[in-house]
């Protein structure tokens, strides 16, 4: 046995997710490209051990609600029941940023968590399991085990065997930053499984959503190859407000911006009129996400710090794929 820790990032989707296809096996209803976030990580330890009598979760030093711990140990019984493992877990995560605020939290650590928790198991899972394995964990957690560019598969398996992302181009490829604008570091009232949950049953916007991804896909990829800062800014905000629109069609409405999110959208658009390159995009939560070319991340910087109801601003390039940090016999 091992005891292995592993660290994944966080990323942030340009064409979003949102609604499940089959809720049991965490099947995406849509696919989805995302981009990498190199200073958002989580990294987790795990190790098995026979002298405990239940799996333990440690969130950021403290033990984790029970809730936490029971979505860990659902987690836990896959890769148990894949390595033939009968052993509970010790499980410590630390996330860099703020938890369950609209900053991926869920996709970074449950990339870490696959990639720790198989290893410490004694598998060698290759990038196509972990990603599944991710995905069951949090939709959004597949694409996290690669860095740069990254696509999730709709995929058309029932079992959602090929439902994993896969990369389309490395960090390299283009030289982008993320500025994340905090507005708030509250935990959010409705997290996303259960936000998409009451899309699907509930929003009149969801069968038109379903419908139009895949041409927002192709749109992206391409935009995304050719390097067409324009046409990714445009496709990416386009996903963006229609997500936001669905949510917020739901019924009772899913509100996840504040006032401070709303100024900054027009603050984003103001800042392309005024011939800045940058473009704004919003997961399920209250924070903006401005993406630029890196030369013009300190200006963007310095814009958003100074609108009222920003609280700090964070500002991290693309990253690299999951890895294991440390591994050690006990
Ligand atoms: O992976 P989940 O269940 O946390 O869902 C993520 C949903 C969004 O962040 C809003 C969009 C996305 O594609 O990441």
């Amino acid at each position: 046995m091992k005891k292995v820790k592993a660290r994944a990032c966080s990323n942030i989707a340009l064409v979003k997710y949102w609604g499940k296809r089959d809720t049991k096996l965490n099947l995406p209803a849509v696919a989805s490209i995302s981009i990498t976030l190199d200073s958002l990580f989580t990294e987790t330890s795990v190790f098995f051990d026979q002298k405990q009598t239940s799996d333990r979760l440690f969130l950021n030093g403290e033990k984790s609600t029970e809730k936490d711990r029971i979505r860990l140990s659902k987690f836990i019984d896959l890769i148990r029941k894949r390595a033939g493992v009968n052993d509970f877990a010790m499980v410590e995560s630390i996330n860099n940023f703020p938890t369950s605020a609209g900053l991926a939290s869920s996709a970074s650590s449950f990339a870490c968590l696959a990639l720790a928790a198989s290893r410490a198991a004694g598998l060698n899972m290759d990038n196509d399991e972990l990603s599944l394995f991710a995905r069951i964990g949090s939709g959004s957690a597949a694409r996290s085990v690669y860095g740069g560019f990254v696509e999730m598969k709709l995929g058309k398996r029932e079992d959602g065997s090929d439902a994993v992302a896969h990369p389309l181009f490395s960090r390299d490829h283009w030289d982008l930053t993320v500025l994340i604008a905090i507005t708030s570091e509250e935990k959010k009232k409705t997290g996303s499984t259960d936000g998409m949950e009451l899309s699907r049953k509930t929003s009149p916007y969801y069968k038109p959503w379903v419908e139009s991804s895949a041409d927002d896909i192709q749109d992206m990829r391409q935009a995304i190859k050719e390097k067409d800062f324009q046409k990714v800014a445009e496709i990416a905000e386009f996903s963006c407000l229609k997500m936001h629109a669905l949510a917020l069609a739901s019924n009772p409405g899913l509100i996840y911006w504040n006032g401070t999110t709303v100024d900054l959208i027009h603050k984003v658009r103001e800042m392309r009129d005024m011939g800045i390159p940058v473009f704004f995009t919003i997961d399920a939560g209250p924070q903006l996400k401005a993406i630029c070319p890196s030369d013009y991340a300190a200006k963007v910087e310095s814009i958003l710090l100074e609108q009222p109801g920003v609280k700090r601003v964070m500002k991290t390039p693309l990253g690299g794929d999951a890895t294991i940090l440390e591994e050690q016999d006990i």
